[in-house]
């Protein structure tokens, strides 16, 4: 009797623990619980140093149609695992990257269809990742996902750095509010002119989400290893404080084609009462699959200049040859068309530019509106738009590459899609083919306008699959990419690291349209960086375009904070974005630009509070030199610099890039002042910062 009794407890006490569980981070400061819920629906929990984070959040999937993959589950395993390795990214912000984690996965069964799905935990010392497993079964095999119902119950009404949702653009700029306050402020956030947009019509938000809770807690939400998959944005209730996924649909509304077998990608939940330690999270990377290429000798970081800001700046520069709108891809002959004279991609122009990079130290020269078709290149609707190809009669591919090669420099290959994708897919093959016979080793890509196929969306499953097929492709004939428009990075450059930045946000160029908030770049680092490098394309030293003629903009830095961007905006690719003949009027201050480094050993968060101010220093890959910037929003402050990041016992020569004493990004932006100091390890510098101004300092 005692016996059997015995045996009750334990069979009662079993099922208790497999239906509740949880697992703690390496350093136990985060707990996740998970259990499901009376009718079966997988549920978890998030704390952190004993508070909660994330309250009891819903999991799983509806299937179309209608088929519920989110409840009548039962556990039927789980094991758990502990990974504690090191990893070497190619290029990165850091040499070696700790890849730290206890790991729980979960199997679940539903009863009566016996459909199976499992769920893997992730608790590393930064936060919790979680993401779905589909496996090869016999009651599932292709099916269409009708959304995802992944949940994140947050605790309150927190701070929000949020863009709205949508389906095509992450190009708006943020908003800082309670998610009380979200639904009075959606409206001006959302009306506002962009190349293709499709805004989520109920409260919604685009990941990397920054939030803050009024105990001093930061949250971030993102994935990782986004493939095969369409992008998660987040549906907002401002009510009970709730985000849920909502996928990018199709064309016709579905919303990812699955077959078992598969991964979905990984929900990623950065937390720390430290935003230093945001910025400082690699968990993002650590959940991406290793580089899937063995020989990367040839990815290089590289420094650029390019036949581009003439184009932005009102000056009369045109990405096109001729003026005639009727071109036609294929039949038109370009040699017989009147040039209008105002082309800025023609070989003289482009040699002047090749022989400044060659000069000043840059790796290459980006160059925009070389080939055919740039016409009519707002004619969003139009399929076969442009020639990757075929030049323009006034710009010589074979001349120019063979006069960048005496000068050891290298021309950057701009394809702009206009999002015709799939005339870009077909002419793939022949461009890159182009590009290996006439010595290009780099493309910037761009998305804007529409997507063709029509209906389908930048941030969609197909154009996901896109991305990386360009990505790979290019890695094939050793070519590295630099897409802009594409879906948000999710730390996929661990995987495919010619993949090495992208824009994929509010870039440089929106300062001669409608303009950048002072807290933009204060805030960048904390959602879009968060899943990898941005072309920011900082450096514009003459903010104010009104002396090219045409435009009244004004930029929304001082020259000293575009200096220190280099340091803050995580970029293995980085532009000096100005015309050269700024570069020669600042010439002291464009030493920082060649100086700077872009590819790191350490890198010291040393200040941080999103919106407000970041102030970060970085150790040069392999050399005995750091970099420092420290930036701020429209309010001028004092950044705190703390040098003990030096090695102890030895001094320094500092040179520093500061704000002028009057300088303000408004009344006085290119007062700027550079002087020398000694420092070592125990140096701590009070350094002011104009109105979104900045500090840029080289250490050797
Ligand atoms: C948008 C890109 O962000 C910009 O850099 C480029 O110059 C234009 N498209 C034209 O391709
Ligand atoms: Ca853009």
């Amino acid at each position: 009797m005692k016996n059997i009794l015995l045996s009750c407890l334990f069979v009662l006490v079993l099922s208790l623990s497999v239906n509740a569980q949880e697992i703690k981070s390496p350093d136990g400061n985060f707990k996740l619980a998970f259990h499901l819920d009376k009718i079966g629906t997988p549920i978890y929990s998030l704390d952190f140093k004993n508070k909660q984070v994330l309250q009891d959040s819903k999991m799983g999937f509806i299937l179309k149609s209608d088929i519920m993959l989110n409840k009548d589950f039962q556990i039927i395993d789980s094991e758990l695992k502990t990974e504690n390795s090191v990893w070497n990214p190619v290029l990165g912000e850091q040499k070696e990257i700790r890849n730290n984690y206890n790991e729980m996965k979960v199997a679940l069964l539903q009863d009566k269809s016996k459909r199976k799905m499992l769920i893997y935990f992730r608790l590393f010392n930064d936060g919790l990742a979680f993401r779905y497993e589909f496996p090869v079964q016999e009651n599932l095999r292709h099916f269409i996902i009708q959304e995802e119902t992944s949940e994140f119950n947050l605790t309150g009404d927190h701070k929000l750095f949020w863009i709205p949702g949508d389906y095509d653009t992450n190009e708006y700029s943020y908003t800082t509010s309670n998610i009380s306050e979200m639904q009075a402020l959606v409206y001006d956030a959302v009306h506002v002119p962009l190349a293709a947009q499709s805004t989520i019509k109920n409260l919604a938000t685009q990941t990397p989400l920054m939030m803050k809770t009024s105990s001093g807690l930061y949250i971030n939400i993102h994935e990782a290893a986004l493939k095969n998959y369409p992008a998660m944005c987040l549906n907002v209730n401002d009510k009970t404080f709730s985000l849920s996924s909502h996928l990018v649909p199709d064309a016709v509304g579905n919303k990812g084609y699955i077959q078992t077998g598969s991964f979905t990608p990984w929900r990623t939940v950065v937390v720390s009462d430290d935003a230093r330690k945001i910025l400082a999270s690699k968990m993002i990377l650590n959940l991406n699959e290793p580089c899937s290429y063995e020989d990367v000798s040839w990815i290089k970081p590289v420094k650029y200049i390019g036949v581009w800001w003439e184009y932005f700046t009102g000056g009369g520069s045109t990405w096109a040859y001729s003026d005639n709108q009727d071109v036609v891809i294929g039949k038109t002959d370009f040699s017989k068309l009147k040039p209008n004279n105002t082309h800025g991609a023609n070989t003289k122009h482009v040699k002047e530019y090749i022989d400044f990079a060659s000069s000043n130290g840059f790796d290459a020269v980006l160059v925009e509106g070389w080939n055919e078709g740039w016409e009519d290149n707002t004619a969003f609707k139009k399929e076969h738009i442009y020639s990757f190809t075929k030049a323009y009669p006034d710009f010589n591919v074979k001349e120019l590459n063979e006069y960048a090669q005496q000068k050891h420099v290298k021309i950057i290959m701009h394809h702009e899609t206009t999002s015709s994708v799939s005339e870009y897919e077909r002419q793939l093959s022949d461009a890159l083919d182009f590009m290996t016979a006439n010595n290009y080793n780099a493309v910037k890509t761009g998305y804007v306008g529409p997507i063709i196929p029509r209906g389908e969306h930048h941030d969609g499953q197909q154009m996901v699959n896109h991305y990386t097929y360009v990505a790979t492709e290019a890695a094939k004939h050793k070519i590295m990419v630099d897409s802009h428009e594409a879906v948000r990075p999710t730390g996929l450059h661990r995987t495919y690291p010619n993949w090495f930045a992208q824009e994929s946000a509010r870039g440089t160029e929106f300062e001669s349209m409608e303009g950048i908030h002072p807290d933009h770049t204060t805030i960048l680092p904390f959602t879009r960086l968060m899943g990898g490098p941005m072309d920011y394309t900082p450096g514009i030293f003459q903010g104010d375009l009104s002396v090219y003629g045409s435009k009244k903009n004004k930029l929304s830095t001082t020259l000293a904070k575009q200096l220190a961007l280099y340091v803050t905006m995580y970029s293995p690719l980085q532009m000096a974005a100005d015309l050269p003949e700024n570069y020669i009027r600042f010439n002291d201050a464009f030493q920082f630009i060649k100086d700077v480094a872009l590819d790191w050993d350490e890198t010291y968060i040393l200040e941080a509070e999103p919106g407000d101010y970041i102030t970060i220093a970085r150790k040069t890959k392999g050399k005995q030199e750091w970099f420092v910037g420290a930036i701020t929003d429209e309010n001028h402050r004092t950044a705190l610099i703390d040098f003990s990041f030096l090695p102890a016992g030895k001094s320094y020569t500092a040179i520093i890039y500061e704000d002028g004493k009057t300088a303000d990004y408004k009344t006085n932006p290119q007062s700027y002042n550079i002087r020398k100091i000694t420092v070592n390890s125990k140096t701590k510098l009070k350094q002011n910062l104009a109105s979104s101004g900045g500090t840029a300092i080289s250490i050797k």
